[in-house]
């Protein structure tokens, strides 16, 4: 057979088996078969050079056309495969798209991560303690004897006789204290527990910050700067802070700090039910008994300490009115901060 009659009865067989090619597999084969690389287009035009000279120009005329009816034929049988298959399932580009739920940190983690950081900057790390404690913890070490008011059943939870939930985290500064000796410089943030009756700014568990400074010298006057310094660098630089004579066992003398009221900056208004400050917590010169219950010599070393409630700052800084709204888990509510 010449290489015209190979290429009509090709033609003819491909374009036959063509027509019978209903899927896109067997498209793909038949396109292997006729138009690959080893194929019979190919095979043709490698035989092109059988043909005697005289007959070359119009073998190879022959071989291109045999070629690009079939590639023609090839590509409108995919055409037909393709609009079949779009009758499937059908993917709408246009839709928008599913957003991603992404969490964040409560506002209360947030806020004890910021009070971490800045005073870091001032050079204290942190320290945590056991929700669970002891009474030495709690209270003893705490210079707070067996006969003071906050040992009550009634104002603790008590676990058994000596185990309670922790009701402040003054308990780790004695924690802290009894790993080793000064110079310490440590803030303690966490959680505290006490059976208080819950409303706006109560609630049986909430969270303080707690920090300790011990070392040879330290004096009341760096208590002042150190609480003056953070009020400014937290709430910013238009605070100002003042002390209170106050009353703690651990610490003499001792001090309740507030700061100026942020929403009315010292004017008055119904956040700081209009006194135009704001109570931050409690502070004071560390009692030399409770250096004496962790081993310190009070002769040698001097330290401040502080604890100040942290709710009150997140509703300070954000105005919330009412603590409860920060345990509710209301995402609509905590998605603002
Ligand atoms: N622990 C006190 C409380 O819960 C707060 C406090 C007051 C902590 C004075 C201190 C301090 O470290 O020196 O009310």
């Amino acid at each position: 057979m010449s290489l015209f009659d190979d290429i009509t009865a090709g033609k003819d067989q491909a374009l036959s088996e063509l027509a019978a090619t209903t899927d896109a597999a067997g498209l793909e084969a038949w396109r292997v078969k006729y138009l690959g690389t080893k194929g019979l287009s190919r095979q043709i035009m490698q035989r092109l050079k059988e043909a005697p000279s005289d007959q070359k120009p119009a073998a190879g005329k022959a071989a291109n056309e045999f070629k690009n009816a079939l590639q023609a034929a090839y590509d409108e049988a995919i055409k037909k495969v393709g609009a079949t298959a779009a009758k499937g399932p059908v993917i709408d580009v246009t839709l928008p798209g599913r957003k991603p739920a992404i969490g964040r940190e409560h506002p209360i983690t947030q806020t004890i991560n910021e009070l971490i950081e800045l005073f870091g900057r001032m050079g204290f790390s942190v320290a945590y303690g056991p929700e669970v404690e002891d009474e030495r913890h709690n209270f003893e070490a705490l210079n707070i004897p067996p006969s003071h008011p906050a040992r009550d059943p009634l104002d603790n939870f008590y676990i058994n006789p000596s185990v309670m939930l922790r009701s402040q985290t003054s308990t780790v500064q004695v924690r802290v204290m009894e790993q080793g000796p000064p110079p310490i410089r440590v803030i303690a943030p966490g959680r505290v527990y006490r059976p208080d009756t819950v409303d706006a700014t109560h609630g049986v568990m909430f969270h303080q910050l707690e920090g300790l400074y011990v070392d040879e010298g330290v004096t009341m006057i760096d208590l002042r700067t150190c609480l003056d310094q953070f009020a400014k660098a937290y709430f910013g630089p238009q605070m100002t802070t003042r002390f209170r004579p106050g009353f703690f066992p651990f610490t003499e003398p001792s001090a309740e700090f507030d700061m100026s009221c942020p929403m009315c900056l010292g004017k008055g208004c119904p956040v700081c039910k209009q006194s135009g400050w704001i109570e931050l917590g409690g502070c004071g010169m560390v009692d030399p008994n409770v250096f004496e219950a962790v081993g310190y010599d009070p002769q040698r070393y001097t330290g401040f300490a502080f604890g100040m409630g942290i709710e009150r700052m997140v509703m300070g800084k954000h105005g919330i009115p009412d603590l409860r709204l920060l345990f509710e888990n209301d995402v609509r509510f905590l998605h603002q901060f």
